[in-house]
């Protein structure tokens, strides 16, 4: 059994318990012993390589700790987000950006049955892994790109639809800006767009809760199934300095071209940023 302290506890199966607080060393079972360290709140890097790194290290491990850790919920908003796309016209370009695996696809096509799917991602590793989703689940139709969806190769008005899941938290403000500006230029007048991420919720109770379980649980799932929060942990810095997502909004209202609907959802845990370009 497992070191017990006076500090807040996690239970993790029915005769287990550990103890969890900051810059404290934690034992699980007999012979495991791991150092969770202070969460750190300071500003996350949103230099380009750093977030591409952190991406190609999380890689491996993504796909199943977003649903872990996101309890369903990611997998229920992508499904709403694609709900935010115009589907009238069988609009068929759309472009996947920040497409990590490629979790976005199925709904993409549930949505848009005749969708020629581009996607965009930076990381390596994960584009790897897309590739192998392209080829045994969607017969190698979608198209790849492995690039800065902030310096994108395609044309100007070249998609009728941009979509993302999940992929606005590691930009700054003036990233944000130029990710918007992004979306106006590939659009095709009259095409619509739809991001969607994960925010801090407004009401109090459930901001601290939420803020908990950023904070302790998701590096501890770290620990549990990957053995090393490190990356998780990182996440919590950009979840933390995102917000409820209002530099986002901003970044999109800003661009004249483009009409802007925002939404929140579960009191505000997730945005979606939707519209269409003029
Ligand atoms: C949290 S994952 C989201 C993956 C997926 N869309 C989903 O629904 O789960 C964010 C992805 O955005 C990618 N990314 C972040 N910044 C990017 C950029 N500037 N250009 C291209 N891809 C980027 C990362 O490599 C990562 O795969």
């Amino acid at each position: 059994m497992t070191e017990i302290s006076h500090r807040p506890t996690v239970a993790i199966a029915p005769s287990e318990t550990v103890a969890i607080a900051p810059s404290e060393t934690v034992a699980i079972g007999a012979s495991t012993t791991v150092a969770i360290a202070s969460p750190d709140t300071a500003a996350p890097p949103y230099d380009a390589d750093d977030v591409r790194q952190l991406f190609d290290r999380m890689a491996a491990s993504y796909d199943r700790m977003n649903v872990a850790l996101s309890l369903g919920f990611a997998a229920r908003w992508r499904r709403q987000l694609l709900r935010l796309v115009g589907a009238t016209g069988s609009p068929r370009r759309v472009l996947d950006l920040m497409s990590g695996r490629g979790e976005t696809w199925t709904e993409i096509e549930r949505r848009l049955p005749q969708a020629e799917i581009t996607a965009v991602d930076f990381s390596a590793q994960m584009m790897a892994h897309t590739e192998t989703r392209s080829r045994t689940r969607f017969g190698g139709r979608v198209r790849l790109r492995q690039e800065d969806a902030l310096n994108g190769t395609a044309e100007r008005a070249s998609f009728d639809v941009v979509v993302s899941a999940y992929g606005l938290k590691t930009f700054d403000a003036p990233q944000l800006e130029r990710l918007a500006a992004e979306v106006e230029r590939v659009l095709r007048p009259g095409g619509s767009f739809a991001f969607i991420d994960v925010t801090e919720p407004a009401g109090r109770a459930l901001r601290i809760a939420y803020l908990a379980y950023v904070r302790w649980i998701v590096p501890l799932a770290g620990i549990l199934l990957l053995a090393d929060p490190t990356e998780y942990r990182m996440l919590h810095r950009y979840l933390s300095a995102f917000g409820d997502g209002s530099r986002a909004v901003e970044a999109f209202q800003s661009q004249p071209g483009l009409h802007v609907e925002v939404r929140r959802y579960f009191f505000g845990c997730a945005t979606s940023i939707s519209g269409w370009r003029a």
